[in-house]
């Protein structure tokens, strides 16, 4: 299950708290009910987030020497920081993240979709099979947090495959050839984003304004350039491949019945890009009776508790707007909930908006894959064609 936390494994038969080791022999005690897992995010003191970018499979030295080859360093700066300079590079970013300046990105998002589901309504028309993750999903989300942090021309293809490379290097079970080269992809575009932090506008302008230090700007920047954009493509494909097999709801939506929003929150109850997130005992303690010991990891495994019977009156159906649905806990909760909610709901609610009538009557060719990995889903490619 540790790998592969979505699809038949999230519906089993679960205690609520299970130890389960990894690949490499280490035991990871896995929260699975809602209460308990929102229990654990809303104590930082006695549940810390310093584990949550560290590396599942260990990296060894060959690779561990190629990121210091590139300067790599990534001090606490968000969603691992338990110090006290987490507030203040917080308060930074959710000012860039403000819901006033999200809304102002609302009407450009929407013409951009409108102009691409106009081309890809043409190909479906003309019976080609189109890829919604690469036409729709994969730069969306990066291009709007481009113009909110004031990014210099973002190279899209650069960021998404270091991102990319990010995830599988820190949550994949790897052999150590394929972190040698994780490394040097990672380790490469964090020099380019060292250059960035040191000159650019924006938001490194504003955290260097405040004093941080150079390292700082990058670790923030480079959580934010992986977190910010790469959940939200994920949740794109994710929410469009389920909403392929939900005509009733596509109905809805077609009839002014169903709610955009309430779409939204059902799709990340039921289907968040991010399965699990990692916090780490601070003390010997318990959870759900079960005794965790001081620097034990603990999987808070998301996209299950989004599946608790106790959550919602049909925990594995598609119902938009039933009671409990915006209960999920796809953001996490607490003094690490995720800074950038209002933006992923808001990208997302244009592409359902926009997108969401393309999926009538097509025919899925080829269905997201999702590779082995501890937390993020990556979908690769999500391909239908009319019939
Ligand atoms: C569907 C899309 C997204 C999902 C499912 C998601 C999920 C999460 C989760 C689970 C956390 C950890 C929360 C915790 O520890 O309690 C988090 C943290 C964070 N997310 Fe997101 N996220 C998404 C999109 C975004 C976007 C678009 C941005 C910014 C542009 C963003 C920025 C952040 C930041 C900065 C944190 C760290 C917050 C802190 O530690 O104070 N996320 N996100």
């Amino acid at each position: 299950m540790l790998f592969r936390g979505w699809g038949e494994s999230v519906d089993w038969r679960w205690p609520d708290v299970a130890v389960v080791a990894d690949h490499v022999g280490v035991d990871h005690v896995v929260v699975t009910r809602h209460a308990l897992v929102r229990q654990v995010l809303a104590d930082p003191v006695t549940w810390r987030p310093d584990n949550a970018l560290d590396a599942v499979t260990p990296v060894p030295v060959a690779a561990l020497r190629v990121l210091a080859g590139h300067r790599f360093r990534l001090p606490p700066t968000l969603a691992n920081n338990s110090s006290a300079s987490h507030p203040g590079i917080r308060a930074l970013v959710a000012e860039a993240l403000h819901p006033d300046r999200v809304a102002a990105q609302q009407p450009w998002l929407t013409a951009l979709v409108r102009r691409r589901v106009v081309r890809l309504a043409a190909a479906l028309d003309a019976g080609e099979p189109v890829d919604l993750y690469a036409v729709l999903a994969a730069d969306l989300p990066l291009l709007v947090l481009a113009r909110l942090i004031e990014l210099p021309d973002a190279p899209v293809d650069a960021v998404k495959d270091f991102a990319r490379a990010a995830l599988e290097l820190f949550w994949a079970p790897l052999d150590a050839d394929r972190q040698l080269a994780l490394a040097a992809e990672v380790g490469r575009f964090h020099t380019v984003l060292r250059e960035f932090a040191a000159t650019g506008g924006g938001l490194a302008a504003a955290l260097r304004a405040d004093g941080h230090s150079p390292d700082v700007v990058v670790g923030a920047l480079f959580f934010l350039l992986v977190a910010g954009q790469e959940t939200t493509s994920q949740f794109l494909t994710l929410l469009l491949h389920r909403l392929t097999a939900e005509p009733e709801v596509r109905a809805g939506l077609r009839a002014g019945t169903v709610a955009v929003a309430d779409v939204v929150e059902e799709g990340l109850r039921l289907e968040p890009p991010i399965v699990t997130w990692r916090r780490v005992a601070a003390v010997d303690a318990t959870l759900g009776g079960t005794a965790v010991p001081a620097g034990t990891s603990v999987v808070l495994w998301l996209a299950r508790a989004g599946r608790d019977p106790e959550l919602v009156p049909e925990p594995t159906r598609f119902r938009p707007g039933q009671r409990g649905s915006r209960r999920h806990l796809a953001f996490g909760a607490g003094t690490h909930r995720c800074v950038g909610a209002q933006l992923a709901r808001m990208e997302a609610a244009v592409v359902v908006a926009e997108a969401a009538p393309l999926l009538d009557g097509v025919t899925v060719v080829r269905p997201p894959w999702c590779p082995d990995n501890l937390t993020f889903r990556m979908p690769d490619a999500f391909v239908v064609r009319r019939r």
